[in-house]
Parts: C-alpha cells; structure tokens; sequence
C-alpha cells in the first residue's frame, strides 16, 4: 500500500507541502458540523496527530460516514496544506476503509487510567501513553546497542535455558517435559530422564556466559530478556524483564563504575535529543519537571558513598524506617529511596557491600568482610544496576562458592576461565524496564512491557 508515514510529513513538510499525499492510520478522535468534518490520524510513527479535514460537500457520505468512527482504520489521499493551529493538515480527497471499528470497541473515551488499559494489553498500544513509551523503549534499545558498538564491545547471545542459578537466590523458573511420576525415587533420577538430562530453568542473568566470552572477546554485552520467579508483587518488579548485562576485561570497580556513569548519561541524551514529542508529553501528563529532570543528570556528577557510610547516614536520618538499619543487612527500597531522593537527590553509586548478602562471584575486598560491588540507586525507583569486580583469584573464588553449598563440579568451566590466564574484570546488569521508568516518569513496570509478567498474572 504506498503511503508516507506521518512522522515523515511532518519532518520534511517542505517536500510535502500542497501536494496530493496518501496516509494510512487509525482514527483517535473525529468531530463533525453540517458542512465540515475533522479526523485526528495516527498510524504509529508520530505521537503527532494528523488532522485530515473533510469538506463534505465534496465528497461521497458513503465515504464520510463510516470513517467518522473511533478505532476505524483507513487510507486517505488528500492535499497536504499549512494550517494555522495544527502546522499542517490534510485536506481529505479520498478516503478509503481498511477496517471498521464496531461500537463496542473499549477505547472510546479520550482518558482511560492505567489499571483499565491493563486489563486490554491487545489494545492499549492504540492510546497515545503507551505509543509513547513503546517509541521511547524502542529508541533506548537502540541507543544501547549504539553505545556499546561504538566503543569497541561484541554483542553476545547467551542461553535463555541453563543450568545455572546465576545469582543464587533460588529464583529460577523451570524448564521440563516431564511431569513427576512415581517411579522416580530420588530428584536425581527424575531429572536424568528429563529433555536435557539434568535439572534446566529460565535464566536470571546473562552474566556468567557473558564472562566466558568476554574473557576471549575482551569487552562483550548481552541484552536479552531474563526471567525471575520472585514473589514480589511491587511497581518494580516482573518475571520477565530485559537485562543489559556488559562485561569488560582489565576493569576494576572503579573503572566500571566509570563505565556505568557514561553509558547511562548517553543513553538519556539520545533519547532527549531522539524523542522530543515524548519525553515533552510525559513531563506534562506524568512527571512534572522530568525534562529538568533529565538534564540535571546527564549535567552532573552522581554520588559515590560506602555501604558502611551509607548505613551510618541511614541511622543519623532521623527517620522512622520500616525496616531496621544494621550493617550486615540488605538496604530496602525504603532505605535506598532515602538515600537517592532525599539526601543526595541525585543518582548514587553505594559501594563495598557486606559479602555475605552479595553473589557468590563478587571480589573480595582486602577487609575479607566486603565484596567489590555496587547498586546503582536513582530517585523514584531504587535499583537500576547491579555492578561488580569479579572475583579473579580461583582459589578464593572457589571458597566463596564452598561456603554457600555451591556444587564446584557444575561451574568447572567457569572456574576454568580463573585457572588459564585469569584478568581482573568487571560488568553489571541494567534492567531495561526500570531505566525506561526513570526516563519516562512512568510509576508501574506492568506499563513499559508489552505484555507484562507478573506473580500470579500471565
Ligand atoms: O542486581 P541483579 O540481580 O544483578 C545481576 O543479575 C548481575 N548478574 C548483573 C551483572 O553484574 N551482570 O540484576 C540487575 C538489574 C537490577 O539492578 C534491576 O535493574 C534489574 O536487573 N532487575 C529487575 N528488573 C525488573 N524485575 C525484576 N524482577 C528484576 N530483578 C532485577
Ligand atoms: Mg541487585
């Protein structure tokens, strides 16, 4: 079906401008006098509509009428002419059904709230709030693939099924064919006979066959989807989400940190500089002063401070927590939340975590109580990256594994990578939703996917 897209008429309207052109979109909105009628277009590639006006004297009503619905899909030729209040419109010459939208089409009303348009995932890429974060995941996919191509890292595809709980914490989803049966008298047994001979899940993280490659490639990343069966049911957190997970050789944690820092500032900047319409449309209709937001930090520095100083801010705040402060334990979102948003009001890197609440795979510190690690902590969500020094020295690390019940025998190629020509290296995990809620001010998860994947909801 030739046609232009409406993104393209309005970036290049010189070109465009009193000749005959012909769009294709579905009808957001439409209003209608005696002689006249408007239609407001969107076919997807302009959060802008396009207004088609119809002079009905004209033009046939059997070709009026039946687009003068909401959700209706067609094809309209017409002239395309500067206008006072919109830049440009079309004066519709033709205009063509694709596909009638019935009346009991859900998306009548101008504002539907967020929980409503959740209970329609199949249709709420038609409104215009999720036109835009879906624009802006998509540009900021493309922005991270563009960062690390163009300092020098190889995209790796890890596996998505494995056998390895990467992070330990017993949140893998499973992966069989097989149902239990009876005749099975150990687990052992029951898993010999399964597809793949052993015990098989859904990855948490890329990362441990990110370092293999890495440890050849010298700087890789992956970015691919990661799964975790983790009961909680928070703004923050889906079983299926996207994971950006870089791995560099002859890195230690302050270079990557370093890395972290720069690779988030661009990111933002291409997509203030890429989207414009939409980060313009979310500081009106959800965060106030998210542009000024934006700005700010990709214009200064963030904030460094050690868990161990981090704890002691915490217990001089003042504050009534839900959750006490003591050294040893993790920080809550509350906790985190104070930090970022209330003390230093800006992004923070908190570094040098207690070993014994971090991965098995982190450095150990020369204290022998801390681990080279790091969280990045952002006002108004917490987490966005987990971050650290691997632990390059075999012996050490096979002690950190012993010491949480690890089988060594299951993990002897990745201890290979410590044992020939081991490298001091460093990488970290960004999740994908968690930046686009940062960047866009959206407050739930279930709004930057698809279809999200939460407890208790397919
Ligand atoms: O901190 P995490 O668990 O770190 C890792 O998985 C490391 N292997 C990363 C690495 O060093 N290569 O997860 C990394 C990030 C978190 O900071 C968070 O942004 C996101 O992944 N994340 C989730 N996002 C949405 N829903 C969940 N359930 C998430 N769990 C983690
Ligand atoms: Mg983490």
């Amino acid at each position: 079906m030739k046609h232009t897209d409406v993104k393209v008429l309005f970036s290049e309207n010189a070109k465009f401008v009193n000749q005959s052109v012909t769009v294709c979109g579905w009808v957001r909105t439409w209003r209608d006098s005696k002689s006249i009628a408007f239609i407001e277009l969107n076919d997807g590639t302009s959060l802008k509509n396009l207004q088609l006006v119809i002079e009905k004297d004209g033009m046939p009503e059997n070709e009026v009428k039946p687009a003068l619905v909401v959700g209706a899909a067609l094809c309209v030729t017409g002239k395309f002419i500067p206008s006072e209040r919109n830049g440009f419109e079309l004066s519709a010459q033709k205009i063509q059904l694709l596909g009638a939208c019935p009346q009991d089409y859900p998306l009548q009303k101008k504002h539907h709230t967020l929980e409503f348009l959740r209970t329609i995932p199949h249709l709420r890429p038609r409104t215009k709030y999720f036109e835009a974060v879906f624009a802006v995941r998509s540009r900021i996919s493309f922005a991270i693939h563009n960062y690390f191509q163009t300092h020098n890292y190889k995209y790796v595809h890890t596996p998505i099924i494995t056998g390895s709980d990467c992070e330990g914490a017993g949140e893998m989803f499973r992966v069989t064919t097989q149902s239990w049966n009876a005749k099975y008298k150990t687990e052992n047994e029951y898993f010999a006979e399964d597809f793949f001979g052993a015990k098989a899940g859904l990855t948490v993280s890329g990362q441990l066959e990110g370092e293999i490659a890495a440890m050849g490639l010298g700087k890789i990343y992956t970015f691919g989807p990661t799964f975790r069966a983790e009961h909680s049911n928070t703004t923050r957190h889906a079983a299926e989400f996207w994971q950006i997970e870089p791995e560099v050789c002859f890195a230690d944690l302050h270079d990557i940190i370093e890395i972290a820092e720069d690779f988030i500032k661009s990111i933002i900047k291409d997509v203030v500089e890429n989207c414009p319409d939409e980060i313009a449309y979310f500081d009106e209709r959800i965060e106030k002063g998210l542009k000024e937001k934006l700005s700010n930090v990709i214009n200064s520095d963030f904030a460094k401070i050690t868990y161990t100083q981090a704890v002691e801010v915490l217990k001089k705040s003042g504050k009534e927590f839900k959750f006490p402060v003591e050294w040893g334990s993790d920080l809550q979102t509350e906790h985190e939340r104070y930090l970022t948003e209330e003390y230093y009001k800006k992004p923070v890197f908190v570094t040098d975590y207690p070993a014994d609440i971090k991965a098995f795979y982190m450095k150990l510190n020369s204290d022998n109580k801390t681990v080279a690690a790091t969280d990045l902590l952002v006002p108004g969500i917490g987490e966005i990256i987990g971050c650290s020094e691997r632990e390059a020295d075999s012996e050490k690390l096979k002690s950190a594994m012993l010491k949480r019940n690890m089988p060594l025998e299951a993990y002897t190629e990745y201890l290979d990578t410590r044992k020939y020509g081991s490298v001091p290296h460093s990488g970290f995990g960004l999740g994908l939703e968690r930046i686009i809620m940062y960047i866009t001010g959206v407050q739930n998860i279930r709004d930057t996917l698809l279809y999200p994947r939460t407890v208790g909801s397919l």
